[in-house]
């Protein structure tokens, strides 16, 4: 599908000029199969740092290491050619200095080929946005609902109600001055998004935020009906690929209790006298 004012391969400078413009697409995808299905369709993958909690069961994002983005990250790139690809910085690997952000940005870029990082927080995060972008990072910005914070926050609830606005407000002014190429609003509400995306001059990413944002983002798992841990408002299920394999694991038990599976076209024969052997016949 050529849509007006997309090119590919998928740069840096091609995100931030489609600022409002044709929306952006991205998905988040952790593996290679994933990743290439997203490719076809996306302006931006992103191996969000969600991974934790919707591949390996963790409880929330805190546990996520950089072993486990460098593993993902690279699993995605095998799979993505034209989107750009995004990496999340786990909790921990960030907020210290701006070396130490740094130092782990720069790992996630050497060893796995992304093209960008993404990181949570607003003004806290200006002068380590600066210090990135000064040396060649790219850095997508996150605000709103931070799900690394989500013991600050005492949960994950929608952000920017009544006095909260203006906190996140700064935020997101805070994370563009600073030099990020694209800022995702989670879970705010609205308006508030809406009226952001109007203000700053780079693209916004809402996730539970507003058609009004720049571009949309959602978990490729959430989306697919795979993930059913938590089902946020945000979350349009855009398939029920979890009950499907519930029924075809169900169907395989079936006829494995009962011998119809292996059937007589899943088994090999013996050669006929004379035939080559081998193969997969
Ligand atoms: O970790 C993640 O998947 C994310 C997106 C939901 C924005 O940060």
């Amino acid at each position: 599908m050529s849509v007006p004012g997309k090119s590919r391969p998928v740069s840096v400078p091609n995100i931030i000029a489609r600022k409002g413009g044709a929306p952006l697409v991205c998905l988040t995808a952790y593996t290679t199969p994933v990743a290439k299905l997203c490719d076809a369709h996306c302006d931006i993958v992103l191996v969000g740092d969600s991974v934790g909690m919707v591949l390996h069961g963790l409880p929330s994002t805190l546990g996520v290491t950089m072993e486990m983005m460098v593993l993902h990250g690279k699993a995605a790139r095998r799979g993505v050619e034209t989107a750009l690809l995004v990496i999340d910085m786990p909790f921990g690997s960030y907020e210290e200095t701006p070396e130490q952000a740094f130092r782990n940005a720069a790992r996630l870029m050497a060893e796995t080929g992304c093209a960008a990082v993404k990181l949570e927080g607003g003004e806290s995060m200006r002068e380590t946005i600066r210090f990135l972008t000064a040396r060649g990072i790219p850095v997508m910005g996150h605000v709103g609902l931070t799900p690394q914070a989500v013991n600050a926050f005492g949960g994950y609830k929608v952000q920017g109600r009544g006095e909260g606005a203006e906190r996140i407000r700064r935020d997101a002014r805070a994370v563009a001055e600073a030099g990020a190429f694209a800022v995702v609003l989670e879970k705010v509400t609205e308006p508030l998004a809406r009226s952001i995306t109007q203000e700053i001059p780079v693209p916004t990413i809402g996730i539970g935020a507003s058609p009004a944002c720049d571009g949309q983002v959602l978990v490729v798992d959430d989306m697919l009906g795979m993930f059913s841990d938590f089902r946020p408002k945000f979350v349009k299920r855009y398939a029920e690929l979890g009950s499907e394999a519930d029924a075809a694991i169900e169907s395989y038990a079936e006829e494995v209790a009962a011998r119809r599976f292996p059937g007589g076209e899943h088994v090999f024969v013996e050669a006929a006298p004379g035939a080559s052997v081998g193969g997969n016949r």
